[in-house]
Protein backbone atom coordinates (compact mmCIF):
# COMPACT_ATOMS: atom_id res chain seq x y z
CA UNK A 1 0.00 0.00 0.00
CA UNK A 2 1.29 3.42 -1.00
CA UNK A 3 2.06 5.47 2.44
CA UNK A 4 0.43 9.43 1.96
CA UNK A 5 3.51 11.58 2.55
CA UNK A 6 3.27 15.49 2.89
CA UNK A 7 3.27 17.41 -0.58
CA UNK A 8 5.98 20.56 -0.65
CA UNK A 9 5.47 23.29 -3.56
CA UNK A 10 8.60 24.37 -4.80
CA UNK A 11 7.92 27.50 -6.87
CA UNK A 12 10.90 28.48 -9.63
CA UNK A 13 11.38 25.12 -9.25
CA UNK A 14 13.84 24.87 -12.33
CA UNK A 15 15.90 28.03 -10.77
CA UNK A 16 19.34 27.29 -9.06
CA UNK A 17 17.51 27.37 -5.65
CA UNK A 18 14.19 25.62 -6.84
CA UNK A 19 16.40 22.56 -7.82
CA UNK A 20 18.39 22.48 -4.53
CA UNK A 21 15.63 22.19 -2.41
CA UNK A 22 13.33 19.82 -4.61
CA UNK A 23 15.98 17.39 -4.21
CA UNK A 24 16.02 17.62 -0.57
CA UNK A 25 12.65 18.34 0.21
CA UNK A 26 11.64 15.31 -1.91
CA UNK A 27 13.79 12.66 -0.25
CA UNK A 28 10.71 12.58 2.62
CA UNK A 29 7.69 14.72 0.83
CA UNK A 30 5.99 14.24 -2.52
CA UNK A 31 6.58 17.11 -4.94
CA UNK A 32 4.53 19.75 -6.92
CA UNK A 33 7.08 21.68 -9.04
CA UNK A 34 6.07 24.79 -11.08
CA UNK A 35 8.42 27.33 -13.18
CA UNK A 36 7.96 29.55 -16.01
CA UNK A 37 11.05 27.72 -17.52
CA UNK A 38 10.61 24.89 -20.45
CA UNK A 39 13.19 23.41 -18.38
CA UNK A 40 10.63 22.20 -15.57
CA UNK A 41 9.60 19.01 -17.33
CA UNK A 42 12.51 18.11 -18.28
CA UNK A 43 14.13 18.35 -14.19
CA UNK A 44 10.59 16.36 -13.23
CA UNK A 45 11.38 13.46 -15.15
CA UNK A 46 14.93 13.64 -13.81
CA UNK A 47 13.93 13.62 -10.66
CA UNK A 48 11.05 10.88 -11.46
CA UNK A 49 14.35 8.79 -12.75
CA UNK A 50 15.97 8.75 -9.66
CA UNK A 51 13.37 7.71 -7.80
CA UNK A 52 11.54 10.69 -6.19
CA UNK A 53 7.34 10.86 -6.10
CA UNK A 54 6.46 14.14 -8.32
CA UNK A 55 2.89 14.32 -8.46
CA UNK A 56 2.20 17.63 -10.16
CA UNK A 57 4.32 19.59 -12.83
CA UNK A 58 2.90 23.29 -13.97
CA UNK A 59 4.91 25.36 -16.27
CA UNK A 60 3.79 28.60 -16.61
CA UNK A 61 4.00 32.39 -15.17
CA UNK A 62 3.31 32.06 -11.36
CA UNK A 63 1.16 35.39 -11.81
CA UNK A 64 -1.70 33.35 -13.95
CA UNK A 65 -5.07 32.62 -11.91
CA UNK A 66 -5.47 29.75 -13.98
CA UNK A 67 -2.23 28.14 -12.92
CA UNK A 68 -2.70 28.80 -9.50
CA UNK A 69 -5.59 27.19 -9.50
CA UNK A 70 -4.42 24.46 -10.88
CA UNK A 71 -1.35 23.72 -8.57
CA UNK A 72 -3.55 23.98 -6.07
CA UNK A 73 -5.77 21.36 -7.14
CA UNK A 74 -2.86 19.27 -7.18
CA UNK A 75 -2.10 20.47 -3.60
CA UNK A 76 -5.46 19.28 -1.81
CA UNK A 77 -4.31 16.67 0.33
CA UNK A 78 -7.40 16.56 2.98
CA UNK A 79 -5.87 17.16 6.88
CA UNK A 80 -2.30 16.31 5.62
CA UNK A 81 -0.13 19.56 6.61
CA UNK A 82 1.56 21.39 3.36
CA UNK A 83 4.96 22.75 2.76
CA UNK A 84 5.72 25.63 0.45
CA UNK A 85 9.42 26.97 -0.47
CA UNK A 86 8.59 29.56 -3.14
CA UNK A 87 11.80 30.34 -4.71
CA UNK A 88 10.24 31.90 -8.05
CA UNK A 89 11.79 35.44 -8.56
CA UNK A 90 13.72 38.26 -11.27
CA UNK A 91 16.44 40.00 -10.28
CA UNK A 92 17.91 43.02 -12.34
CA UNK A 93 20.34 41.44 -14.74
CA UNK A 94 17.43 39.45 -16.00
CA UNK A 95 14.65 41.72 -16.24
CA UNK A 96 13.38 45.39 -15.96
CA UNK A 97 11.86 46.95 -12.75
CA UNK A 98 7.95 46.74 -13.41
CA UNK A 99 8.25 42.68 -14.15
CA UNK A 100 10.35 42.19 -11.15
CA UNK A 101 7.97 44.38 -9.12
CA UNK A 102 5.17 41.93 -10.63
CA UNK A 103 6.95 38.61 -10.37
CA UNK A 104 8.39 39.38 -6.59
CA UNK A 105 5.36 40.76 -4.77
CA UNK A 106 2.36 40.64 -6.70
CA UNK A 107 2.58 36.83 -7.53
CA UNK A 108 3.94 35.92 -4.37
CA UNK A 109 0.84 37.76 -3.13
CA UNK A 110 -1.40 35.64 -5.50
CA UNK A 111 0.49 32.44 -4.37
CA UNK A 112 0.00 33.21 -0.76
CA UNK A 113 -3.48 34.24 -1.24
CA UNK A 114 -4.27 31.11 -3.07
CA UNK A 115 -2.24 28.08 -0.68
CA UNK A 116 -4.52 29.90 2.66
CA UNK A 117 -7.47 27.76 2.20
CA UNK A 118 -4.92 24.66 1.74
CA UNK A 119 -3.40 25.53 5.20
CA UNK A 120 -3.59 22.99 8.05
CA UNK A 121 -1.97 23.10 11.46
CA UNK A 122 1.70 21.89 10.79
CA UNK A 123 2.05 23.66 7.12
CA UNK A 124 5.20 25.73 7.00
CA UNK A 125 6.01 28.01 4.18
CA UNK A 126 9.39 29.70 3.52
CA UNK A 127 10.28 32.74 0.72
CA UNK A 128 12.83 33.34 -0.55
CA UNK A 129 13.54 37.47 0.22
CA UNK A 130 16.84 38.64 -0.36
CA UNK A 131 19.98 40.87 1.74
CA UNK A 132 18.63 43.69 -1.17
CA UNK A 133 15.96 44.04 1.12
CA UNK A 134 17.43 44.83 4.45
CA UNK A 135 20.13 47.28 2.69
CA UNK A 136 17.38 49.51 0.69
CA UNK A 137 16.51 52.02 3.24
CA UNK A 138 13.01 51.85 4.19
CA UNK A 139 10.56 54.35 2.45
CA UNK A 140 7.33 54.93 4.19
CA UNK A 141 5.22 55.81 1.27
CA UNK A 142 6.67 52.71 -0.58
CA UNK A 143 6.02 50.42 2.27
CA UNK A 144 2.66 51.55 2.24
CA UNK A 145 1.79 51.47 -1.52
CA UNK A 146 3.50 47.55 -1.08
CA UNK A 147 1.48 46.62 1.42
CA UNK A 148 -1.57 46.46 -0.91
CA UNK A 149 -0.02 45.23 -4.28
CA UNK A 150 -3.54 43.85 -5.56
CA UNK A 151 -5.30 47.36 -5.63
CA UNK A 152 -6.18 48.39 -9.24
CA UNK A 153 -3.59 51.38 -9.13
CA UNK A 154 -0.68 49.65 -7.09
CA UNK A 155 1.82 49.32 -10.48
CA UNK A 156 1.26 52.72 -11.82
CA UNK A 157 2.07 54.43 -8.60
CA UNK A 158 4.85 52.35 -7.35
CA UNK A 159 6.39 52.81 -10.66
CA UNK A 160 5.96 56.74 -10.70
CA UNK A 161 7.37 56.74 -7.15
CA UNK A 162 10.28 54.49 -8.33
CA UNK A 163 10.96 56.30 -11.08
CA UNK A 164 11.16 59.28 -9.44
CA UNK A 165 14.01 57.93 -7.29
CA UNK A 166 16.06 56.53 -10.25
CA UNK A 167 15.85 59.84 -12.36
CA UNK A 168 15.93 58.16 -15.44
CA UNK A 169 18.58 55.65 -14.98
CA UNK A 170 17.19 52.21 -16.22
CA UNK A 171 19.63 50.31 -14.35
CA UNK A 172 19.17 51.90 -10.95
CA UNK A 173 15.03 51.65 -11.63
CA UNK A 174 15.76 47.75 -11.39
CA UNK A 175 17.73 47.85 -8.40
CA UNK A 176 15.42 49.74 -6.56
CA UNK A 177 12.21 47.62 -8.02
CA UNK A 178 14.50 44.51 -6.90
CA UNK A 179 15.38 45.67 -3.31
CA UNK A 180 12.16 47.34 -2.20
CA UNK A 181 9.83 44.25 -3.91
CA UNK A 182 11.91 41.86 -1.65
CA UNK A 183 11.55 44.39 1.63
CA UNK A 184 8.16 43.81 0.61
CA UNK A 185 8.39 40.49 1.33
CA UNK A 186 10.07 40.44 4.30
CA UNK A 187 7.16 42.69 5.86
CA UNK A 188 4.49 40.55 3.82
CA UNK A 189 6.10 37.33 5.50
CA UNK A 190 5.55 39.11 8.76
CA UNK A 191 2.20 39.92 8.07
CA UNK A 192 1.19 36.74 6.89
CA UNK A 193 2.78 34.50 9.90
CA UNK A 194 0.09 36.23 11.95
CA UNK A 195 -3.01 35.62 10.39
CA UNK A 196 -0.88 32.06 9.49
CA UNK A 197 -0.24 31.48 13.66
CA UNK A 198 -3.91 30.89 14.47
CA UNK A 199 -4.25 28.08 11.88
CA UNK A 200 -1.62 26.81 13.60
CA UNK A 201 0.89 27.33 9.96
CA UNK A 202 3.94 28.79 9.98
CA UNK A 203 5.56 31.07 7.69
CA UNK A 204 9.32 32.79 7.44
CA UNK A 205 11.63 34.34 5.11
CA UNK A 206 15.56 33.34 3.70
CA UNK A 207 17.96 36.37 2.47
CA UNK A 208 20.65 34.81 0.52
CA UNK A 209 23.45 36.84 -0.03
CA UNK A 210 25.63 36.18 -3.42
CA UNK A 211 24.51 32.85 -4.28
CA UNK A 212 26.14 30.92 -7.14
CA UNK A 213 22.69 30.54 -8.99
CA UNK A 214 21.88 30.68 -13.06
CA UNK A 215 20.56 34.08 -11.16
CA UNK A 216 23.87 34.94 -9.32
CA UNK A 217 25.96 34.23 -12.33
CA UNK A 218 24.99 37.15 -13.49
CA UNK A 219 24.59 39.36 -10.46
CA UNK A 220 28.10 38.54 -9.13
CA UNK A 221 29.27 40.58 -12.39
CA UNK A 222 27.73 43.54 -11.38
CA UNK A 223 28.87 45.89 -9.15
CA UNK A 224 26.68 45.30 -6.26
CA UNK A 225 27.06 41.53 -6.89
CA UNK A 226 30.56 41.35 -6.58
CA UNK A 227 30.31 43.87 -3.40
CA UNK A 228 28.11 41.30 -1.56
CA UNK A 229 29.65 38.12 -2.53
CA UNK A 230 33.63 40.16 -1.46
CA UNK A 231 31.82 41.26 1.49
CA UNK A 232 30.84 37.42 3.01
CA UNK A 233 33.52 37.14 6.05
CA UNK A 234 33.24 33.47 5.43
CA UNK A 235 34.78 34.04 2.37
CA UNK A 236 33.29 32.61 -0.58
CA UNK A 237 30.13 32.54 -2.28
CA UNK A 238 27.16 30.66 -1.80
CA UNK A 239 25.68 27.72 -3.28
CA UNK A 240 22.13 26.49 -3.84
CA UNK A 241 22.47 24.22 -1.41
CA UNK A 242 22.73 26.55 1.72
CA UNK A 243 19.25 27.75 0.73
CA UNK A 244 17.87 24.20 0.38
CA UNK A 245 19.30 23.13 3.81
CA UNK A 246 18.23 26.53 5.50
CA UNK A 247 14.84 25.96 4.25
CA UNK A 248 14.53 22.37 4.95
CA UNK A 249 15.19 23.79 8.92
CA UNK A 250 12.60 26.06 8.44
CA UNK A 251 9.62 24.11 7.07
CA UNK A 252 10.95 21.12 9.70
CA UNK A 253 9.18 20.22 12.79
CA UNK A 254 12.43 21.35 14.90
CA UNK A 255 11.69 24.90 13.82
CA UNK A 256 8.20 24.33 14.95
CA UNK A 257 7.92 27.39 17.35
CA UNK A 258 9.89 29.57 14.12
CA UNK A 259 7.21 31.79 12.60
CA UNK A 260 7.35 35.49 10.87
CA UNK A 261 11.02 36.17 10.93
CA UNK A 262 14.24 36.24 8.43
CA UNK A 263 17.06 34.11 8.31
CA UNK A 264 20.00 35.58 6.60
CA UNK A 265 22.50 33.03 4.29
CA UNK A 266 24.48 35.25 3.42
CA UNK A 267 28.08 34.05 5.02
CA UNK A 268 28.14 36.91 7.01
CA UNK A 269 27.77 39.55 4.37
CA UNK A 270 25.27 41.53 6.32
CA UNK A 271 26.82 41.24 9.66
CA UNK A 272 30.08 42.77 7.70
CA UNK A 273 28.18 45.60 6.35
CA UNK A 274 26.24 46.68 9.59
CA UNK A 275 29.48 46.46 11.39
CA UNK A 276 30.90 48.89 8.75
CA UNK A 277 33.74 45.84 7.99
CA UNK A 278 32.42 45.91 4.14
CA UNK A 279 31.03 48.54 1.91
CA UNK A 280 28.22 47.95 -0.27
CA UNK A 281 29.29 49.29 -4.12
N1 LIG B 1 21.19 33.86 -6.50
C1 LIG B 1 21.37 34.84 -5.64
O1 LIG B 1 22.50 35.29 -5.41
C2 LIG B 1 20.19 35.42 -4.90
C3 LIG B 1 20.44 36.32 -3.85
C4 LIG B 1 19.38 36.84 -3.13
C5 LIG B 1 18.09 36.43 -3.42
N2 LIG B 1 17.86 35.55 -4.45
C6 LIG B 1 16.48 35.15 -4.71
O2 LIG B 1 16.41 33.73 -4.67
C7 LIG B 1 15.33 33.27 -5.46
C8 LIG B 1 15.80 32.13 -6.34
O3 LIG B 1 16.78 32.60 -7.21
P1 LIG B 1 17.84 31.68 -7.96
O4 LIG B 1 19.15 32.24 -7.60
O5 LIG B 1 17.55 30.26 -7.75
O6 LIG B 1 17.54 32.15 -9.46
P2 LIG B 1 17.22 31.35 -10.78
O7 LIG B 1 17.11 32.36 -11.84
O8 LIG B 1 18.19 30.22 -10.93
O9 LIG B 1 15.78 30.73 -10.47
C9 LIG B 1 14.61 31.53 -10.42
C10 LIG B 1 13.52 30.77 -11.12
O10 LIG B 1 12.33 31.57 -11.07
C11 LIG B 1 11.64 31.35 -12.28
N3 LIG B 1 10.71 32.44 -12.57
C12 LIG B 1 11.01 33.71 -12.89
N4 LIG B 1 9.89 34.39 -13.17
C13 LIG B 1 8.86 33.53 -13.01
C14 LIG B 1 7.45 33.65 -13.17
N5 LIG B 1 6.87 34.78 -13.56
N6 LIG B 1 6.69 32.56 -12.94
C15 LIG B 1 7.27 31.39 -12.57
N7 LIG B 1 8.58 31.22 -12.41
C16 LIG B 1 9.37 32.29 -12.63
C17 LIG B 1 12.73 31.26 -13.34
O11 LIG B 1 12.27 30.60 -14.52
C18 LIG B 1 13.82 30.50 -12.60
O12 LIG B 1 13.80 29.12 -12.89
C19 LIG B 1 14.83 34.49 -6.23
O13 LIG B 1 13.65 34.97 -5.60
C20 LIG B 1 15.95 35.50 -6.07
O14 LIG B 1 15.51 36.83 -6.14
C21 LIG B 1 18.88 35.06 -5.19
Amino acid sequence: MAITRRKALITGASGGMGKACARLLGTTQDLVLTDASPKLAQFAEELQAEGYTVTGVHQGDLGSAALLSAIMADMQQGDLPLTLIHTAGLSPSLAKAEPIMQVNLVATVRLLDAIEPLLRSGSAAVMIASTAGHLMPQIPEAATLMADPLAPDFMANIMALMNGMAQGDAEKLAGISYSLSKQAVLALTQRRAIAWGLLGARISSISPGMILTPMGQKEVQTPGGAAMQNAAPLGRPGVASDIALAAQFLVSAEASFISGCDLLVDGGSMAAFRQGAAKIA
